[in-house]
């Protein structure tokens, strides 16, 4: 096409479409709570992988781990806080995990992928880490000592000098995304309790961007609840630290772009950003939101399903994590949402993160992503 008539078509789509020539485009991404436990081959694979579907933000977990995962072979490294609360005690965190991920932030990159770091998680807490053990998981999002005992975990995390690079993690915007302080915060705790300890998260939040000191190029985030409405707290769209309201969503319903819709509109009111962190299409012919076993879907079913939902939740403007691929052929184990690549829908995944480019977002990451 000549010169003269592109910029016709340019002037003709601007008139139809004021808004096509800035509108914010969407992304993918994915989820692998035991990336730091991955050998080096198993890191190639899935950085490959992750590349070639166009994928822009892994999300990780610091959660020690020393036994194979979704049947993934693991390098074990231990808790951060392996013996005690460390409360500040530089001595006493072991920062094996920190500089396992300082590695894989590195390898990332050169893929085009930077990393969201989840800094706790309820599933530790519950499971009775150093934290679990003395305050269980009530006390700890209650208690004044265990809330600052945690903050002084984030600053460690915030402050962490990476082995390589010579920098702390707080400026290393081009490796990463953002930070939350823990995955599902209170999740085991109904949704009541969520509504009433709001502010645990908004406090955390504000230490991470405090210690963040006016760097505006990594984002903070909740780090997400069950399901969409528990996930969107209203005093979550109001605190300021906050620059990211996470979405975990497995129940059918909260995929429809309508009802997604909705929650667009109350976090652009509020000038704040939505992202589907975790959503997955069950293996099995269970609810999709209760997927420990059962008989698994036909391959094009769940092909279907896969592609079906990630396109309703990318037309509603949200970015999307999925939860998870990993880098081995997925055994089927409980709560399988999992997609191995290589795997009989992961074709599928992969056309459904390249089509998330593609689509317009509700809100713009750009300025975050590689
Ligand atoms: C951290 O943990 C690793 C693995 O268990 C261990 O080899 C190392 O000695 C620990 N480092 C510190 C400083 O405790």
């Amino acid at each position: 096409m000549q010169l003269s008539n592109t910029l016709h078509l340019l002037a003709i789509l601007c008139i139809v479409n004021p808004f096509l020539v800035n509108a914010a485009k969407s992304f993918a991404g994915s989820n692998l709570y035991y990336a730091a436990g991955l050998f080096p081959a198993d890191r190639t694979t899935l950085l490959d992988g992750l590349q070639s579907a166009g994928m822009k933000v892994l999300r990780v977990w610091l959660d020690g781990q020393s036994q194979s995962q979704k049947g993934t072979n693991i390098d074990p490294f231990p808790d951060l806080e392996p013996n005690q609360i460390c409360n500040g005690d530089e001595s006493c965190y072991n920062d094996t995990v920190l500089e396992r991920l300082d590695d894989f932030m590195i390898d990332a990159h050169s893929h085009g992928i930077k990393l969201l770091i989840s800094m706790h998680s309820f599933n530790a807490l519950q499971a009775g880490d150093v934290y679990g053990k003395e305050y269980g998981t009530g006390f700890f999002y209650e208690q004044d000592f265990p809330q600052q005992a945690f903050d002084k975990r984030l600053q460690h995390i915030l402050n962490h000098v990476h082995t390589t690079l010579g920098k702390p993690w707080k400026e290393l915007n081009d490796y990463i995304f953002a930070f939350e302080a823990e995955n599902e915060a209170m999740i085991g705790k109904g949704q009541q309790y969520i509504i009433d300890h709001q502010y645990w998260q908004c406090d955390r939040a504000t230490t991470i961007k405090n210690e963040l000191n006016g760097n505006t190029g990594i984002l903070v985030t909740t780090g997400g609840e069950s399901w969409m409405d528990e996930s969107v707290q209203p005093d979550w769209l109001t605190c300021p630290a906050l620059d990211v309201i996470s979405i975990h969503a497995y129940g059918v319903g909260d995929y429809s772009t309508s009802s997604i819709k909705t929650y667009v509109s109350r976090a652009q009111a509020a000038g704040k950003k939505l992202i589907m962190e975790e959503w997955g299409a069950c293996y099995f012919n269970t609810e999709n939101n209760n997927c420990p076993t059962g008989t698994a879907l036909s391959t094009s079913t769940r092909n279907n399903n896969i592609k079906t939902w990630a396109s309703q939740i990318s037309a509603a403007g949200l970015a999307w994590l999925y939860w998870q691929v990993i880098p081995n052929a997925d055994p089927h184990f409980g709560s399988d949402f999992e997609i191995g690549i290589g795997d009989a829908s992961w074709s599928t995944l992969q056309a459904a993160a390249e089509a998330a480019l593609n689509a317009d977002g509700a809100f713009d990451f750009s300025e975050w992503l590689l």
